[in-house]
């Protein structure tokens, strides 16, 4: 059917589970409209017609939230990073907080009716990590920015109100370096140029920054002479790393790297401990969401001094060491070498010698002892099967499951419950303005 230029008049009865307006045309069709908010009228340009619904684009606001707020960033609804920078923030965190509700009740078969979600007292500039891909445009201009929702375009960006400020300074230093020595963007389908990804990561306590150029091999032309002059224009790095990848992937980084300037790692303190950082670990995006986090976690879990604890999916041991001071024993694991070497240099550099971290897939980690309580904080596809069956056989008495996808989480706690009662759920937004949610849960052996 020709949808060319088709126009209908919709109202917005819901949001779908990645924030857009769930509508409703005057024959009942369903059409989701990025942008409108629940109980809006719009007229809407339909741009996409599936068998079931259209997909549409606001071209005339006819009624008006009056929860509707100027979005402070200019690319809120071209970049797809956030879906939520036009509603007020606590209006936000309700609806976060009662789609969670409902994805839990529905798919682990809970009854839960209300709970707390920890939300910020200032929404913006919170992320300490970026990462963009380079590339070119139709005119063929040199862009950097974050990829279209369900594509590979760019779509460029001055300005991004969640991220830390020296991310874009750092971003178009590289743009207008990138020019005067001549370095080209990789393209994807030809497979030449050179600069793939760059990677930030700022410590929000000690204020270190590391840049990671994703290259795709080290022919970089004048790499010393780029180097020297963007540390020089951005004197926030402390370090700068080129990383070679030469594969046709979307896996953003390679195994090789070169260290061009400074250590080539950050620290940052959580909760008074230290914390090294190096470019392929994993840290949580959110420093002070992370702090509350972590202090739930711990206020759930309640430990007692004779405590054996394991730090499940560890990343750099941020879990495990920050309460290693609280219990007897701490062992983490991690799939990913480089962090688990953050892990154990961590518990050196903060004196700490009760914990113990090895680099293991959760499909092959096996319990040598009885742990009391464990911590799980996989990443979005939850939890491994295999690591499943292997909780439920060994029984540790407490489970405190952190959870960045409400969904597999619930799929999760349907098996665990059978062996487990769930004592607390609570939410932690650690991605305000867009539509994630963490998760912590409390789980105590039946
Ligand atoms: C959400 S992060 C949590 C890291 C850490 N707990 C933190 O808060 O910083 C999940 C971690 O699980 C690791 N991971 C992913 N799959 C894994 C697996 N199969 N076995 C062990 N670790 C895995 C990732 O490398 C990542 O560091």
């Amino acid at each position: 059917m020709n949808i060319n230029n088709e126009i209908v008049s919709v109202k917005c009865v819901d949001f779908t589970f990645d924030g857009q307006g769930l509508c409703k045309s005057k024959n009942n069709r369903t059409i989701f409209v990025p942008g409108l908010l629940i109980n809006e009228e719009a007229m809407v340009e339909i741009l996409y017609r599936k068998k079931d619904y259209d997909i549409g684009k606001i071209k005339e606001l006819t009624l008006k939230s009056n929860y509707r707020i100027n979005p402070r960033c200019k690319c809120a609804t071209s970049c797809g990073g956030c879906s939520f920078q036009n509603l007020d923030y606590q209006q936000e965190l309700i609806y976060k907080k009662n789609v969670a509700i409902k994805t839990l009740n529905n798919i682990a078969g809970l009854n839960i009716i209300d709970t707390k979600i920890h939300g910020m007292a200032d929404p913006y500039y919170y992320r300490n990590k970026i990462q963009v891909p380079f590339g070119k445009d139709k005119q063929r201009r040199l862009v950097y920015g974050f990829y279209k929702f369900k594509s590979h375009d760019i779509v460029p960006i001055n300005e991004c109100v969640i991220q830390d400020k020296v991310h874009v300074k750092i971003l178009s230093t590289i743009k207008e370096l990138m020019k005067i020595y001549q370095i080209e963007p990789y393209n994807e389908d030809k497979r030449i140029g050179t600069l793939r990804h760059c990677l930030i990561r700022v410590g929000k306590v000690s204020k270190e920054v590391m840049v990671t150029l994703v290259v795709t091999n080290n022919k970089f032309k004048n790499k010393n002479k780029f180097s020297k002059e963007l540390t020089k224009r951005c004197e926030e790095i402390t370090t700068l790393i080129l990383n070679i990848n030469d594969r046709k992937t979307n896996v953003i980084l390679g195994e090789k790297e070169e260290i061009l300037f400074g250590k080539g790692y950050i620290e940052d303190t959580l909760l008074n401990t230290r914390f090294r950082i190096s470019s392929k670990s994993f840290y949580q995006v959110n420093h002070n969401q992370c702090e509350v986090l972590y202090s739930l976690a711990f206020q759930l879990a309640n430990l007692k001094k004779d405590d054996v604890i394991l730090d499940a999916y560890s990343g750099i041991g941020t879990i495990g060491l920050t309460s290693a001071r609280f219990c007897k024993k701490v062992v983490g694991f991690e799939v990913v070498s480089d962090a688990i070497k953050d892990a154990k240099l961590n518990a050196k550099i903060n004196d700490i010698r009760n914990a113990y971290y090895y680099n293991k897939d959760a499909n092959d980690f096996e319990f040598k002892e009885k742990f009391d309580v464990v911590f799980v904080d996989p990443p979005r596809k939850g939890l491994d099967e295999k690591f499943i069956n292997i909780l439920l056989s060994q029984k540790p008495k407490k489970i405190i499951y952190i959870s960045c996808d409400v969904g597999t989480l619930s799929r999760d706690l349907k098996i665990l419950k059978c062996s487990y009662n769930i004592k607390d759920i609570q939410f932690v937004d650690m991605f305000p303005r867009t539509y994630h949610i963490e998760t912590v849960c409390s789980l105590e052996l039946i």
